[in-house]
């Protein structure tokens, strides 16, 4: 019987190869850039140069691949070096089927560069089964979604999603970084690839900066390799170990920043001063039932529109325990402005249609005392 999530945090992947040479406890950091070779064509190690892999980052490699029930895991400077070698795999002709709600830097990666390389892009509200099976073409080689979406907290069906892509012959890919493999894992559920940016809550601490891509498939896993290797986005020696000391509290971090946010969202959502409030924790919620079929839980971000623009402009500024920064996922509550930061990149139509405004504000609920943050909140909003 495979190991329980909590143990496999801390130690990882029962059948790991890698052990230090004085066996220590807590896995190194292996800061060098070559390895020496014993002879021609023999290295002696398994590893040659940096770029392409290094103990620590492998070790790193390993728990994440642990925590995500996946055979590998592929370590990337940031999430977007991570989603951008995913969508490195498309060429000319290719097209790929988006959540229209999606981390504002994926559509600057798709007007930059997947535009560039000539890959079609079609977002659709992949919430509903019909939309995405209609957006779904002959030469549609992947689905690309998050759930829950950022920052409007829409929920995917990712079974649903994954019998969709696969029988259309298309690949689906996961960005589980809001709900992490504490309470989802979308491989088990079907989904052929799952991306994260470890910046958020593996890491959980404010304090790096990573991404991974973990899947099943071999033949897949090395084409992915080979390319994390020749554009050279890879994670560094120092900061795989930042993400792999920070998993070993993901458990117990994300339960408590849960519980944390569920009273937070239950303040705000009776407040004058709050139109709505999106979270995936509260049973009105649209996506609630179908969350919890899929997710052990439901995560502490939250998006929510304040009553006007100066409204949410001065919980900005009034805030004192919450810091006003980009960013999610750590110890340290957050509170972000996606029209101006993480999402000024939305197409207008898009911003409009989603509700991304000048009323919107994005929390994220990080583990300080509950009641000290919902004092804050509170003081901030009333002014
Ligand atoms: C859901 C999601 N995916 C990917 C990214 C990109 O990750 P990174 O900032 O590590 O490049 C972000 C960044 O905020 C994000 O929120």
């Amino acid at each position: 019987m495979s190991r329980a999530f909590e143990t496999r945090c801390i130690h990882g992947r029962e059948d790991s190869r890698l052990n230090d040479a004085f066996r220590a406890v807590s896995f190194p950091i292996y800061q060098t850039a070559t390895f020496s070779h014993i002879e021609t064509g023999h290295n002696g190690s398994g590893f040659d140069y940096t770029r392409e892999s290094n103990p620590t980052r492998t070790h790193t490699e390993e728990a994440v691949a642990a925590v995500e029930s996946a055979r590998h895991a592929i370590g990337f400077s940031s999430g977007m070096a991570a989603i951008s070698c995913f969508f490195e795999l498309f060429g000319r002709g290719d097209h790929v089927v988006c959540s229209e709600d999606l981390y504002g830097g994926v559509f600057r990666l798709h007007r930059l560069v997947s535009e560039k390389n000539g890959v079609g892009i079609t977002y659709a509200d992949t919430s509903d089964p019909d939309e995405l099976a209609a957006a779904i073409r002959p030469e549609t080689k992947a689905v690309y979604l998050e759930t829950p979406t950022n920052p409007m907290m829409h929920i995917t069906d990712i079974r649903r999603a994954a019998e969709l892509a696969h029988s259309r012959g298309a690949l689906l890919a996961v960005d589980n970084t809001f709900l992490s493999p504490r309470f989802q894992n979308p491989l088990l559920l079907g989904a052929d690839i799952v991306i994260h940016s470890a910046s958020k809550f593996l890491s959980g601490h404010n304090d790096t900066v990573a991404g991974f891509i973990c899947l099943n498939d071999d033949r897949l896993a090395e084409e992915l390799r080979l390319l994390a290797k020749t554009t050279g986005a890879s994670l560094s020696p120092f900061d795989s170990f930042l993400v792999e000391r920070g998993i070993k509290t993901l458990a117990v971090r994300m339960e408590r920043q849960q519980e944390n946010a569920l009273a937070l969202a239950e303040v705000l959502n009776g407040h004058p001063r709050v139109r709505d409030v999106c979270y995936a924790g509260l049973a009105a919620h649209k996506g609630y039932e179908l969350n919890l079929s899929q997710a052990s839980g439901f995560g502490s971000m939250i998006s929510l529109h304040t009553d006007t623009p100066e409204t949410a402009l001065g919980v900005l500024h009034r805030v004192r325990l919450f810091t006003f920064a980009e960013s999610l996922g750590g110890t340290e509550s957050l509170v972000t402005y996606p029209l101006v930061q993480t999402h000024s990149d939305v197409p207008q139509q898009l911003k409009d249609k989603l509700g991304i405004d000048g009323t919107l504000l994005r929390i994220s609920v990080g583990l300080e005392n509950s009641d000290d943050l919902i004092r804050d909140i509170t003081q901030a909003l009333e002014g």
